[in-house]
């Protein structure tokens, strides 16, 4: 594989906009960041919360896992033996990343992450840049922590000086307005897809369908199905990060709704349904508890054994991904897979008319 060498590409003229490295020609400018969430990701907290403790099966959207601590958690877990995910994507990226990448050699073009949490999956593409692409790219990373997002800009802005870097700050599931002009790349990887419903996860995709022209094209990312046993010790690991990033969510509502929960009375429960082709993740209580959310306005009871759905991860078939893709006005364009097949990245473009 070939590697970037900074100095090959220091040459290139640096675009006023957008942000360089300390090391590059617009010394010490910070990575430009845009946060889409004020006060009302507070409220808009807050009502998920309320939905989702109040209907007949309790539940917590997943997305709330990733406050700082979350996100750095999410980071442990992808380094876990267990967790298969990560470095089986990662090398399925490594091996294809110059041919992925081949996109930015055609004009300039955005590389849009969407849910880019840590920059070690964007690294590998990058590295996959031809000298030309890597004068032509600009990496807008998506993300609902802030400070996920600009820490990974500036560990990224570390090794690549010359990178344009427009990071947003974002709930992408309420709807992408951000995505920028021009030709893009939308990289949505790590299997986050899974965490979606077939309609929700069909919908989503259709909101990105309706972004794209022609030349446009999106990377996603999806866990296969393999036996349960694989699948249900990366969500088990021995070490208990797993664990720790599920009650976490709990922490994170305590502090921004201000809430009481005793994330300790909670047990870790994370199983993979056949049926439904998903892993369940819940937190289920030791004992009987009653909580109050304050800035939900709501009180809340649990029963001994009564859970908590806090994460659906969806594990595909071909078949399957191949409906959502269909359903969404997509068409896959290549599909990379690892040797066993158990993870895939799918590229696809917008069906013409
Ligand atoms: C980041 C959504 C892909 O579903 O496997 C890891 C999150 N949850 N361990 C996944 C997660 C429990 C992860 N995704």
């Amino acid at each position: 594989m070939r590697k970037i060498d900074p100095q090959q590409v220091f040459d290139t003229p640096c675009k006023p906009s957008g942000l360089k490295g300390p090391e590059s020609c617009c010394k010490g400018r910070p990575p430009s960041a845009s946060s889409c969430m004020g006060t009302d990701f507070l409220q808009e907290m807050a009502g998920d919360v309320l939905s989702g403790m109040t209907g007949s099966v309790k539940s917590i959207p997943s997305k709330y896992l990733y406050d700082a601590y979350g996100s750095s958690l999410f980071d442990r877990i992808c380094t876990l033996p267990e967790y298969y995910l990560t470095r089986t994507e990662l090398e399925i990226l490594e091996r294809n990343a110059h041919r992925i990448m081949e996109f930015f050699t055609k004009g300039e073009g955005s590389l849009v992450e969407i849910g880019s949490g840590s920059d070690l999956k964007i690294r590998s593409l990058l590295k996959g840049l031809s000298r030309q692409g890597a004068s032509q790219v600009r990496y807008v990373p998506v993300d609902i922590s802030e400070t996920s997002l600009l820490r990974s800009a500036h560990r990224l802005l570390s090794d690549f000086p010359w990178l344009s870097i427009n990071a947003v700050a974002a709930d992408f599931t309420r709807g992408i307005r951000h995505l920028p002009d021009g030709p893009k790349l939308i990289a949505f990887l790590g299997g986050t897809f899974g965490n979606f419903t077939h309609e929700q996860g069909v919908d989503l995709l259709k909101g990105f369908a309706r972004s794209m022209n022609g030349r446009d094209r999106m990377l996603l990312g999806i866990d296969m199905l393999k036996p349960p046993g694989i699948i249900e010790a990366a969500y088990n690991d021995r070490s208990g990060v797993t664990a720790e990033f599920n009650r976490n969510i709990l922490r994170h509502v305590n502090s921004k709704l201000r809430a009481d929960f005793r994330p300790d009375d909670f047990e870790h429960l994370a199983f993979f349904d056949p049926n439904k082709e998903q892993v369940e993740m819940h937190l289920k209580a030791r004992l009987q508890i009653r909580t109050h959310i304050s800035e939900a306005g709501l009180s809340v009871c649990l029963k001994p054994g009564e859970t908590i759905l806090t994460e659906i991860s969806r594990k595909f078939s071909r078949d399957r991904a191949m409906a959502c893709f269909d359903q969404a006005g997509l068409v896959p364009v290549r599909w990379f897979s690892d040797a066993d097949a158990w993870f895939s990245l799918v590229e696809l473009a917008a069906r013409a008319g």
